[in-house]
């Protein structure tokens, strides 16, 4: 599917087919795909569950507002922005870019010093921005790469954070931006048509805000 059809068609789908499955290994492709995402210093401070038991999506349901999607899909992908990002990933990102030529060794230094600049302490809400922008695009290349592999999404914010950690053991430091779940359209369902979008007139401006 070409890109700008894939963007054009997209839809937040509430009705999944249930009991769809949708193979581990096409939810590896998936990701693959949206791994090629752009970050912050190529820094990829993410991570992703993927709930695609009845046991475990079931419990998930309980924990986003019993919204019956979160079942019904194939699988629901949790999300986790990691503010931990930077310790994590630098070492390799900068090592990848010295083999590469993209940096010569004694600038090593600098770019350290650059990140820990920009992105704060770990605890910081300057690394938690960090943390959940870059996520945040790494979630919509999954929605878009679905689309391109025959999948649909939802995105959903309605979701209680902290019983989710609990549930899923995820520590208290990781963020979730968002769940999306993945599968297939429901086959009796026709989507209503899009909603309102602003004109872009009422938000773009050109030189200055
Ligand atoms: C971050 C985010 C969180 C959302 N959370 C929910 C949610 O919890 N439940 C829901 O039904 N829709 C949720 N939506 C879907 C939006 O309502 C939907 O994207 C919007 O109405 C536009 O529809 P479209 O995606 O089909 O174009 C969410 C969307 C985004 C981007």
């Amino acid at each position: 599917m070409e890109l700008v059809e894939a963007i054009k068609e997209r839809r937040s789908i509430n009705f999944f087919e249930p009991g769809r499955e949708v193979s581990n290994g096409k939810l590896k492709e998936l990701i693959e795909l949206a791994n090629l995402s752009p970050s912050s210093f190529n820094l990829q401070p993410w991570r992703v569950v993927i709930v695609n038991t009845l046991r475990r999506k079931a419990a998930l349901r309980k924990c986003a507002f019993d919204q019956p999607k979160v079942e019904e899909a194939s699988a629901v992908l949790i999300m986790i922005a990691d503010p931990d990002g930077v310790e994590l990933n630098s070492g390799r990102v900068l090592d990848s870019w010295e083999e590469l030529g993209y940096m010569k060794p004694d600038m090593r230094e600098t770019y350290v010093g650059m990140m820990k600049n920009l992105y704060g302490e770990v605890d910081s809400l300057k690394r938690k921005f960090f943390a959940v922008k870059n996520t945040s695009l790494f979630a919509m290349n999954i929605m878009f790469a679905a689309k391109g592999i025959g999948l649909e999404t939802h995105p959903m914010d309605g979701f209680d954070e902290e019983a989710i950690k609990k549930e899923f053991n995820i520590p208290d430091d990781k963020i979730i931006p968002m769940l999306i779940a993945v599968g297939i359209l429901k086959s009796d369902i026709t989507l209503l048509p899009r909603a309102f979008r602003r004109d872009v007139g009422e938000f773009i401006s050109f030189e200055a805000y």
